[in-house]
């Protein structure tokens, strides 16, 4: 999906300080200060429009949500949504995550969303899936340690690459499904704007969720 540049971008994200957090590193550990309660968070990285986290937002009020977007354009739309609504248990952050350990200390999540991540198909481009091994480790620190990672994707060799690394990483497969919305699993699925978009198209939709183990320090 093609996202048209928009005019006065900085200004217009000036306006949403409610809920996009300037800065994030300096919550570290301290997420639940600044939403005042003690519920656990839940992390998605790569968030788009924010379909998915704000539906999150609005079925389970009793959870923390932060979802991460690197593109200002894109994530305009997911703040806009957000103030609207009027949510208080979810907030947005404007950078591509590297190292998850920046902005969460160990522990600090109990899941991650991946949905419908960049494929970057080419081999030399392995290293930017957010499901390489170099973020899984980063991943693994963060969450509790039965947190879990949701991972969603129309793209087959995405899918099995992300299974690989899961497995390397000694995390438990929970739930998989490489036709999600002709399962069980789809009763409890939230969908996303991409997902909308593939499922329209006739597209399987690749489903999996893992267990992460504590990582060896
Ligand atoms: C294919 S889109 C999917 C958007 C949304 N999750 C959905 O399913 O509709 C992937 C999004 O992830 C964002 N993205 C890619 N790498 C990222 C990173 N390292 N940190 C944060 N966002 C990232 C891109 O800017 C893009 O908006």
């Amino acid at each position: 999906m093609r996202q048209r540049k928009v005019k006065n971008e900085e200004e217009k994200l000036s306006k949403h300080n409610q809920y996009l957090i300037n800065k994030p590193q300096r919550y570290k550990g301290k997420w639940h200060q600044l939403f005042n309660n003690n519920n656990s968070i839940y992390a998605e990285f790569g968030c788009g429009k924010g379909q998915f986290i704000l539906t999150m937002a609005e079925l389970y009020p009793n959870n923390n949500y932060i979802a991460f977007e690197g593109r200002g354009s894109v994530i305009l739309r997911a703040l806009e949504k957000a103030a609207q609504k009027g949510f208080n248990n979810v907030v947005f952050v404007k950078e591509y995550i590297n190292d998850s350990r920046e902005y969460f200390e160990e522990s600090e999540l109990s899941g991650i969303y991946l949905n419908f991540s960049d494929p970057w198909p080419k081999l030399r481009h392995a290293k930017r899936r957010l499901t390489h091994s170099r973020y899984l480790k980063g991943y693994q620190t963060v969450l509790k340690k039965d947190g879990c990672i949701e991972f969603k994707t129309d793209n087959d060799d995405l899918f099995e690459f992300a299974l690989d690394e899961f497995k390397s990483h000694g995390m438990k497969l929970l739930e998989i499904s490489r036709d999600l919305h002709n399962t069980e699993l789809e009763a409890k699925n939230v969908t996303t704007e991409y997902e909308d978009k593939f499922r329209t198209e006739g597209k399987k939709i690749n489903y999996c969720k893992v267990q992460t183990a504590p990582v060896q320090l």
